[in-house]
């Protein structure tokens, strides 16, 4: 019996797919077919994929081809797979020819003829793209819009902002700089990148205007104004979502997810740093007013793992800070730690102070370990007393997380599916927080003097 085996991603499953598995099948007796894992597809830099992969293999099943259908996990697996399934002919389409050479010591290998005019990002590119409108002064809006195009089925189309560099950038890329209520009749949905204070008004007004939000935490300045602004969204059936890049990356939930299916026992404590002095180098010449303060610049990121892994209901919180602009509560350095009945967390961000930017989660029969900068995130270590015993874990991070972030975006609002990877609760957490330390709630002042 002649084996043959293949592989792909078969995502929105199309003729050119059927006629090299048709192909596949003439070559042998029995083929198998390797649907590739969302994993290993987003580490090769696929990302877009619309289909689940039990989408895939079920569509894969229903052409009535394949004899067997395995999963692909990790590179290097082919090899594994032709030894394991005693293969004798490995083929796939001919735009990877000569790519599997290399097999050519385990087993026959033939490149298929690929199926002209037909591709799934063809397809996936031929849905009307969700036309992007980008608010703000922040360098981190023209990293969205360099990033938009690694992602299917969104495109940048105008910006508003003030900072000329930016609105270089945009016509160069050919994107119209306006003003905001103009934006807002060009787009379906709109990123802001604005300063927090400013939030929940052009929130609101988007909202109203019926589209979607993707806001750089905090969404806004007080809980009730966030659960507010979430009420709207979903009474209107529109996704307003929470844009910490840290809380989309592939490291990070995979974290979460050990530590929750008890990896290092109960939790005892979540300690999260973030500092950068760079925002602040010109201290004689910042606009207080303007300029994000530190609990919002890093207080979202620093909060995210706290909530994420404690819940949002903690018993009691103290906050720390040193302000370098009383009027705006202009926070160089705070540290927040909370009580919760079984635990505790504390939390250090400060752009006018520097510390090592790590996560430690503490645990009853060990700890999770993130070097800094946690926040960037591909590499974590679950460490126990016997050194023996820990492990390390690495995910591929491309974009700096951005990418998977409007990823998450345009398949929230393409999907309805509001389930994104961030609990409006945490997002009302962390406005809750950031409302406490506005309004001075259990706060002590640090007297610290200057340089
Ligand atoms: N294939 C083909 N003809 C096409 C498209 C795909 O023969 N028009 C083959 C590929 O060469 C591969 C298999 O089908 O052997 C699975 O390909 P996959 O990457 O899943 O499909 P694509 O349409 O190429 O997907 P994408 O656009 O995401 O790269």
């Amino acid at each position: 019996m002649i084996k043959v085996i293949t592989y792909g991603t078969y995502d929105l499953l199309h003729y050119g797919h059927i006629r090299l598995l048709e192909r596949a099948r003439a070559l042998g007796d029995y083929l198998i077919v390797g649907v590739t894992a969302d994993d290993f597809d987003i580490a090769r830099g696929k990302i877009n994929v619309q289909q689940s992969l039990m989408e895939r293999i079920e569509a894969v099943r229903q052409t009535g081809l394949a004899d067997e259908i395995i999963i692909e996990e990790y590179e290097g697996q082919k090899i594994d797979d032709i030894k394991k399934y005693h293969i004798d002919i490995f083929t796939v389409g001919s735009d990877w020819e000569g790519k599997f050479d290399y097999l050519k010591e385990y087993c026959k290998v033939v490149y298929l003829d690929r199926t002209k005019g037909v591709s799934s990002t063809q397809i996936r590119d031929s849905r009307r793209s969700i036309q992007m409108g980008f608010v703000g002064e922040n360098h981190i809006v023209q990293k969205h819009m360099a990033e938009c195009r690694f992602v299917n089925g969104i495109k940048p189309v105008c910006a508003c902002t003030q900072n000329p560099k930016l609105q270089q950038y945009c016509r160069q890329q050919g994107v119209a700089t306006t003003d905001f209520d103009s934006l807002l009749s060009q787009c379906d949905a709109v990123y802001l990148a604005s300063h927090p204070t400013l939030h929940r008004d052009q929130i609101r007004a988007a909202l109203i205007a019926g589209k979607h939000v993707l806001c750089e935490s905090p969404i806004a300045m007080t809980k009730e104004e966030c659960s507010e602004l979430f009420k709207m969204a979903n009474d209107r059936g529109l996704v307003l979502m929470d844009a910490i890049k840290t809380a989309y990356s592939t490291a990070y939930n995979r974290l979460l997810l050990l530590i929750k299916s008890g990896k290092i026992g109960r939790v005892v404590s979540v300690d999260a740093t973030c500092t950068s002095l760079q925002d602040l180098k010109d201290t004689q010449n910042i606009d207080y007013a303007s300029t994000w303060n530190s609990i919002c610049g890093w207080g979202p990121v620093a909060l995210l793992p706290v909530f994420q892994l404690l819940g949002c209901q903690y018993a009691n919180k103290h906050i720390f800070t040193y302000l370098l602009d009383q009027k705006t509560k202009f926070d160089g350095f705070t540290k927040i730690d909370f009580a919760y009945p079984g635990a505790v967390a504390g939390i250090k961000v400060g752009k006018a102070a520097k510390s090592e930017g790590e996560l430690i989660v503490s645990g009853t029969k060990g700890y999770a370990y993130v070097p800094a900068p946690w926040w960037k995130t591909d590499y974590f270590e679950i460490r126990y007393e016997n050194p023996a015993d820990n492990r390390r874990y690495f995910y591929q991070l491309d974009g700096e997380g951005i990418r998977n972030e409007i990823a998450a975006f345009v398949k929230a609002i393409e999907k309805e599916d509001f389930a994104t990877y961030l609990d409006q609760a945490v997002s009302c957490a962390i406005a809750g927080a950031i409302g406490d330390f506005t309004s001075g709630k259990n706060t002590t002042l640090l007297n610290v003097q200057p340089d």
